[in-house]
């Protein structure tokens, strides 16, 4: 089986200087969507027709196994397929889909391709109470499928059948290529109508078979940005329905956002307004608070995350207690029972067992080891201005408040740091270390008084 993928569609009406097919639907390409579907259907070739903005979307999606034809001008569906046959094989069928058409579920593509059988032609249609500017499917009295019309060409008659073409169908390729050829422009549209082979294949003798997806949002094409946000809303529903059927509670299944795989192990707990993307992993029982934004992370089992907590490209250990308002940064990893608070910002780091940085903190660049307390105000002064450098803390270290460590410097096992200090040389282990101003007291000093003019 052979996929073509039509995106040569200009797409006027988003106003956008991003070529249609690449608008986002859950942070991907549409046409990234339609791809995907092809590659799990097992295609042995996929062929992407592109037209106008086709430097952009040929540079958007690099990926070795697409063959693209280029369509230059749009004279229609059938013409934009005879793009296509140079690239296609002569055996088997061909599946055609289209790039704004992101959510056609893969068993409505495979039940599309067992009604072909191999040599039938496989129409997917749908019933549609308002059918205003799709091809009417016309069938004969016994119910076989005799053609498609196009709106505009189609009779009052005609224009009253609710059942339309979706676009998408299956067709014997060495049939497609004949019939291809045969195609005219005589027409209301002057295009070349994908649908014509339609007629074709019945006078042809070859059987037409129509089937139904289950649901109609999965042949919804986008062409504004209404549209683009309503498949986004319906997409983003599919994705909660499927989290919960996975066990997975979500406060609030219409506010949650997915861009990407998130995969959760039974009893996580989600509240609203997060955000996922890249490749997020979450444990059992972790529990993620309102309006958190993870991306590229991983945490294990009982974690809580607090609201308003923004992670990238981290791994949190188990039983973690992260946030409200922290902010753990690429390349951080935190073992478990880490807490980290509010305002705390941790970049680049490894932090062991148990340790804490409850409020207000910079680690930058840093290794702590384990139980170790970061007091509120702790810095990590990690950069000169032209280089960054390392910080190492050993376990059972207790960093005073509002000390600042300038590195590269190593804080010693069990080493206390007074508040206040400015550290900028190693800290023995186990011992007490101060930086900081002598305190003393003026005994009977007087505060200036205004003086009489
Ligand atoms: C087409 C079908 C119609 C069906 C409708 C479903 C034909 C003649 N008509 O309508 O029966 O109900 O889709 O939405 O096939 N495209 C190209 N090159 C072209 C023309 C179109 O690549 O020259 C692509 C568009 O980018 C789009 C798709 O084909 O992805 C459908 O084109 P569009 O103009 O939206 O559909 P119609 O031709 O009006
Ligand atoms: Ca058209």
């Amino acid at each position: 089986m052979q996929v073509i993928i039509l995106a040569a569609g200009q797409g006027k009406r988003m106003r956008s200087r991003l070529p249609k097919v690449l608008q986002p639907i859950a942070g991907q390409a549409m046409l990234r969507h339609v791809i995907a579907t092809a590659r799990k259907l097992q295609s042995s070739k996929i062929c992407v027709v592109y037209g106008h903005g086709g430097d952009q979307v040929r540079a958007a999606l690099p990926d070795a196994d697409l063959a693209w034809a280029e369509q230059a001008q749009q004279l229609g569906t059938g013409h934009a397929v005879q793009q296509a046959m140079p690239h296609i094989d002569d055996d088997g069928i061909a599946l055609i889909l289209y790039g704004d058409v992101p959510l056609t579920r893969v068993e409505t593509l495979q039940t599309l391709i067992e009604a072909s059988e191999g040599k039938r032609v496989a129409l997917l249609t749908v019933d549609m109470p308002e059918p205003k500017g799709y091809g009417r499917i016309i069938r004969a009295a016994a119910g076989s499928v005799q053609s498609i019309v196009e709106e505009k060409d189609a009779s009052a008659e005609q224009r009253l059948v609710t059942e339309v073409n979706t676009g998408i169908l299956c067709v014997p390729v060495t049939h497609l290529r004949r019939w291809l050829d045969r195609l005219s422009n005589h027409n209301a549209q002057g295009e070349y109508y994908l649908t014509d082979i339609i007629a074709m294949a019945v006078a042809d003798g070859v059987e037409v078979a129509a089937r139904q997806p289950a649901a109609v949002w999965e042949t919804l094409g986008v062409n504004n940005k209404l549209q683009l946000a309503e498949l986004e809303r319906i997409h983003q529903r599919n994705i909660a329905d499927s989290l919960m059927e996975n066990g997975v509670t979500l406060i609030d299944p219409s506010r949650i956002d997915v861009r990407g795989e998130l995969r959760c192990a039974p009893d996580v707990e989600i509240d609203v307004g997060c955000v996922f993307e890249g490749e997020v992993e979450l444990g059992n029982d972790v529990r993620i608070g309102a309006h958190c934004v993870l991306k590229n992370v991983k945490i294990a089992a009982g974690t809580r995350l607090a609201p308003f907590c923004h992670l990238e490209s981290a791994e949190i250990g188990a039983h973690c207690i992260i946030g409200p308002y922290a902010r753990i940064r690429p390349g951080t990893t935190l073992a478990d029972e880490v807490h980290v608070g509010n305002f705390v910002e941790i970049k680049n780091s490894a932090i062991a067992t148990g340790s804490k940085a409850n409020h207000l903190a910079y680690v930058g660049d840093a290794d702590v080891g384990s139980n170790v307390n970061i007091g509120a105000g702790v810095i990590t002064v990690n950069y000169d201005g032209a280089n960054k450098f390392r910080t190492t803390i050993g376990d059972n270290a207790f960093i005073g408040s509002d000390t600042q460590l300038v590195a590269p410097i190593t804080v010693g096992a069990g080493a206390t740091i007074a508040a206040g200090t400015t550290l900028t040389a190693n800290a023995p282990a186990g011992e007490l270390t101060m930086a900081r101003a002598r305190q003393t007291t003026v005994v009977g000093w007087k505060r200036p008084t205004k003086r009489s003019q």
